[in-house]
C-alpha cells in the first residue's frame, strides 16, 4: 500500500527535476562575448570606445556575457616579468583594467571606466586615466588591488587564458563570440552575437540589424589592428602572417 504514494512522491520528483533543469538551460542562453586585447594598443582602444560600446544599445546586452581579458600580445619572461607590447604602462594599466573588472563585476559599471581610459589613450590624455574613477562612479578600489600586487595574479589568469586560445590569437583586438573567433570581421560582433543567441527574448538591437558591410572581405581592413610580435614574443605559437 505505501509503495503506491512513494512512486507517486519519485514521479512528482522526477517531473520537478526535468523542470528544473529546462529552466535552468533555457536562462544560460546568453551568448559570452570575449575581447582579448591590451590597453594601449590605439585600435583596441578604436573597437572599445566607437564600436563595443554598442553592446549597450537597444537591450543587446540582456543576452550578453561581456568578458574583458586585458593581456594581449603581452608575454612573461623566463624570469617571470612582463613584457608589454606598449611598453611598462601598458602593464600597468592592463592590471588596473583587470583589477576593476573584477572589483566591479557588472559590465555596465566596469565598461564605463575602461571606456574612459581607452578614450584618453585615443586622445593622448593618458596621463589624465586616474580622473576616470571619478567620471565612472566608481571608487579608486584597483588601485589597492594593482598595489597588493593581486593586479598581477589576476593578469597571470589572463595570460593563461590567452596563450590557451585555439585558434591562437594573431591580433588584437581579438574577439571570440561563444566560442567562434571572429578575426578580421570583428567590428560585425552584434551580429554574430545576434546569429548566435537561441533564446526568446529576442533584444531591440537584434530586430533590426543595420546593414553592415562584411569586414573581413575589406582588404584595408587588416591592417587596424596590433599583431602578435613574432620576433619578441618567443612563447607566442601563432603562425606567421605573411
Ligand atoms: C545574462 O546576461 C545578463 C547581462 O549581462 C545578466 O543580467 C543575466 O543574469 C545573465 N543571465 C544568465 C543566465 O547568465
Ligand atoms: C628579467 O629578465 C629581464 C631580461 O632577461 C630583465 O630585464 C629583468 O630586469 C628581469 N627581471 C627581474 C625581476 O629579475
Ligand atoms: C563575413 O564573411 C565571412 C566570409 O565570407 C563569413 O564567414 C562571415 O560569416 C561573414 N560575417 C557576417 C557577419 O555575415
Amino acid at each position: 500500500m505505501a509503495s503506491r504514494p512513494s512512486l507517486f512522491t519519485a514521479f512528482l520528483l522526477f517531473i520537478c527535476t526535468a523542470l528544473f533543469l529546462i529552466a535552468s538551460t533555457s536562462s544560460s542562453q546568453n551568448v559570452t562575448l570575449s575581447l582579448y586585447y591590451e590597453t594601449l594598443c590605439p585600435y583596441c582602444a578604436d573597437f572599445i570606445v566607437n564600436h563595443l560600446v554598442k553592446v549597450f544599445d537597444r537591450g543587446l546586452i540582456s543576452i550578453v556575457n561581456l568578458r574583458l581579458i586585458p593581456w594581449g600580445n603581452a608575454f612573461i619572461q623566463p624570469n617571470g616579468s612582463f613584457v608589454c607590447q606598449h611598453g611598462t604602462n601598458e602593464c600597468f594599466l592592463n592590471a588596473i583594467e583587470a583589477c576593476t573588472v573584477t572589483i566591479y563585476p557588472d559590465a555596465v559599471r566596469h565598461f564605463r571606466f575602461i571606456h574612459c581610459v581607452e578614450k584618453m589613450s585615443l586622445e593622448n590624455k593618458m596621463n589624465e586615466w586616474v580622473n576616470c574613477f571619478g567620471m565612472s562612479g566608481l571608487g579608486k578600489a584597483p588601485i589597492d588591488c594593482y598595489t597588493s600586487g593581486y593586479g598581477e595574479v589576476l593578469e597571470r589568469k589572463y595570460a593563461a587564458e590567452t596563450s590557451k586560445l585555439k585558434p591562437p590569437h594573431r591580433f588584437v583586438p581579438w574577439v571570440v563570440v561563444n566560442n567562434q573567433p571572429l578575426r578580421e570581421d570583428f567590428e560585425n560582433f552584434v551580429s554574430y552575437i545576434c546569429k548566435a543567441y537561441r533564446g526568446t527574448k529576442i533584444p531591440e538591437a537584434c530586430k533590426s540589424l543595420p546593414l553592415e558591410s562584411n569586414s573581413s572581405q575589406k582588404e584595408n581592413h587588416i591592417n587596424s589592428v596590433c599583431y602578435v610580435d613574432q620576433t619578441s614574443n618567443p612563447t607566442s605559437s601563432a603562425p606567421a602572417i605573411n
